[in-house]
């Protein structure tokens, strides 16, 4: 039985700790599924096809070994997308304890809705520091986001 998994997120944009999780998840798992998910209570800098692109091309970049399908989802619940593709664990990356207090309701509702299970990895620590609010708040005010993002969104965000 192949093991898949998916890897959701608002991604907007892909950060080095996200690009970071989807590596290690990808050794770990015969195919991954990085979900690019709308999160209504968050402004977004993105529209969510360009998320999909930035995080193609990032991987690309990356040289990834394994099999990862990149892909959006904005109707439903996660689990009903898990189901749809065969996927029985979700990767959260968690880089501290506010992570894991944020994380795990959602790793519990999700298992009681439809059984699939929740695996919080951890991301190198160089990332911890790393969010995607705190690129766009970066970026948006003209700042330098290199240090945190892949280069396809550095290059994008600089010269769109
Ligand atoms: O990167 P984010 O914004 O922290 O990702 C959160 C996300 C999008 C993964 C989360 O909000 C989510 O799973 N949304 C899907 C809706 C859903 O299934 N909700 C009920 C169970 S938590």
């Amino acid at each position: 039985m192949s093991r898949i998994a998916v890897v959701p997120g608002s991604f907007d944009p892909v950060t080095l700790g996200h690009l970071d999780v989807i590596g290690r998840a990808a050794r770990i798992f015969d195919q991954i599924h990085v979900l690019v998910v709308h999160n209504p209570a968050k402004t977004a800098l993105l529209p969510v096809a360009q998320r999909v692109a930035l995080i193609e091309r990032a991987i690309l970049d990356a040289d990834f070994e394994g099999d990862i399908v990149v892909t959006s989802w904005s109707v439903g619940l996660l689990v009903d997308y898990c189901t749809d593709v065969g996927a029985s664990v979700i990767v959260k990356g968690i880089r501290s304890q506010v992570d894991v207090a944020y994380e795990t309701p959602m790793a519990i509702v999700n298992r009681n809705l439809a059984g699939v299970e929740t695996i919080f990895m951890l991301p190198d620590p160089a990332h911890a520091h790393v969010s995607s609010s705190l690129v766009r708040q970066v970026a948006g005010l003209g700042g330098d986001v290199a240090p945190y993002v892949p280069k396809a969104v550095a290059d994008f965000l600089q010269h769109g």
